[in-house]
């Protein structure tokens, strides 16, 4: 540990008391999403099980709700519920990640982890920092117990993702197969191009660059976090592109986030199927998963994005803190595509349930923290489901539409997102205090969204030919600092 470490660590400690007593006084903290302990979050880092708990790092700035400076962040749990605040293990405190420790991953093998991360650098000069100016070093940091960590180590700089490549590559993602490890970076090319490249290495910490992936037709310029992995025996390589225009119902975010399909040898010659986005929702982006130790692949997103300012915002900056992470969800690959489902550690929250049949139009009284689970549906004339009078969800039979639209002003500027759908069998809603995650038809499509009500009014409303509505009171996950 270098002496900028120490005293580095200190600042963010003393940061966090002096911010955390007004974080945890704000009705918009959340109940069950994790959320920074003070100031801004981003990407979801390092996922993994590792000898017996889950562990979640974050891009984390403590200083600023707005964004600044880069550190790792990091949580641990049990069981995916009960969550432990661990501190900041990586702290950007050497000249190769002097502006930001950036995303990335952890490998985990023999009982010991390797974290790789991207080490952000802005030279001081006048450049414009996408094509000069700025280094992108991949690093390698070990550890055994996921409290003493090692060395940091410097193993690739920006001469080893070639002359085509803009300053932007980043985001190590890692895995093994068939005996060999590899890598997944995202990039944009000097021609302003979103690909990933492929690195193999025998050793975790020689790699050699063999393959450039990225779509037949440009898709934006810079394809941001990529994550490469197998759910059901199908090869999925899911990015956040970024400079994708609207299409349709599709892509209105300002940044996306989805996947393809990879058919054929992502070695070698392969092919991208269509991009799907993995979330419909206003808030999502950066999503990775790992692989836990029941086998489950388990995907978790940043509830955010960034620059979508003025369009909208979160009013908790004024409260001394930003953004959140999505609930864990499992991941499977059936009729086509991937689908998303709360972890069923989630259950365990679950207090007490109203269950309602409901004929016509009716309204129910919901709890501050709320599951709504909506089945035996008859939406002939389609489906509408009002969240406290602020948020409507919508299935639309003849348009085959769902939509998502904010009331009034509880969206912050948040408006209507829209995704084509033919039938709606079910509707899974969770509501936090400033957050909400919507599963269609079991996983098949997923909205997440920010929502921020001044007075709860606690009620749902249903109108549609015929519905079971049940109403779960959640609790709120467990939370400590080690
Ligand atoms: C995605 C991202 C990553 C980068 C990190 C920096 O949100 O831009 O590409 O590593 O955030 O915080």
């Amino acid at each position: 540990m270098n002496a900028t470490h120490k005293d580095l660590k200190k600042v963010i400690k003393t940061m966090e008391q002096l911010d955390e007593p007004r974080v945890k006084k704000d009705k918009w903290r959340l109940g069950f999403h994790l959320m920074p302990p003070v100031g801004w979050l981003n990407d979801p880092n390092g996922l993994c099980y590792f000898k017996g708990k889950y562990h979640v790092f974050f891009q984390y700035s403590p200083f600023d709700p707005r964004g600044g400076i880069k550190v790792w962040g990091h949580y641990t749990s049990p069981n995916l519920v009960d969550w432990t605040y661990e501190g900041t293990p990586l702290l950007a405190d050497q000249a190769e990640d002097c502006h930001g420790v950036y995303s990335g991953s952890t490998f985990i093998e023999d009982d010991k982890a390797y974290i790789y991360y991207t080490g952000n650098v802005k030279r001081l000069g006048d450049f414009d920092y996408d094509y000069v100016g700025r280094e992108a070093n991949t690093m390698l940091v070990e550890t055994q117990d996921m409290k003493y960590f090692g060395p940091k180590q410097c193993i690739m700089t920006n001469k080893d993702y070639t002359e085509k490549m803009s300053c932007h590559v980043r985001d190590p993602k890692v895995w093994k197969e068939g005996g060999i490890y590899y890598m997944v970076q995202g990039a944009r090319t000097k021609e302003d191009r979103g690909q990933v490249l492929v690195f193999e290495s025998k050793d975790k910490k020689k790699w050699k660059l063999i393959n450039e992936i990225t779509s037949e037709e440009r898709f934006g310029y810079m394809w941001e976090c990529p994550d490469l992995f197998k759910v059901d025996g199908i090869t999925i390589l899911s990015i956040s592109p970024q400079g994708v225009e609207r299409q349709g119902f599709e892509f209105w975010n300002v940044y996306q986030s989805g996947y393809y399909v990879i058919d054929g040898d992502f070695r070698s010659t392969y092919s991208l199927n269509n991009f799907c986005e993995l979330d419909r929702g206003f808030d999502f982006y950066a999503s990775q998963t790992f692989q836990d130790e029941k086998g489950r692949r388990i995907l978790i997103g940043w509830m955010g994005l960034p620059d979508c300012e003025p369009e909208y915002h979160n009013p908790t900056v004024e409260k001394g803190w930003q953004h959140c992470l999505t609930i864990p969800r499992e991941l499977h690959f059936k009729e086509g595509k991937l689908y998303q489902n709360p972890v069923k550690e989630i259950e365990s929250l679950r207090k007490q349930c109203i269950i309602n049949n409901i004929k016509g139009e009716e309204t129910l009284p919901a709890y501050s923290l709320s599951e709504v689970i909506v089945t035996d549906i008859n939406s002939e004339g389609g489906l509408s489901l009002i969240i406290n009078e602020d948020v409507s969800l919508t299935f639309d039979t003849a348009d085959e539409t769902f939509t998502l639209e904010f009331l009034n002003a509880t969206g912050a500027g948040r408006t209507k997102r829209i995704v084509r759908l033919k039938e709606l069998r079910s509707l899974r809603v969770f509501c936090d205090y400033s957050a909400l995650e919507i599963f269609i038809n079991d996983g098949q499509e997923v909205f997440a969204t920010r929502y921020y009500p001044e007075q709860r009014k606690n009620s749902i409303k249903v109108i549609c030919c015929k519905a079971t509505v049940a109403v779960w009171e959640l609790g709120e996950m467990k939370y400590d600092e080690a």
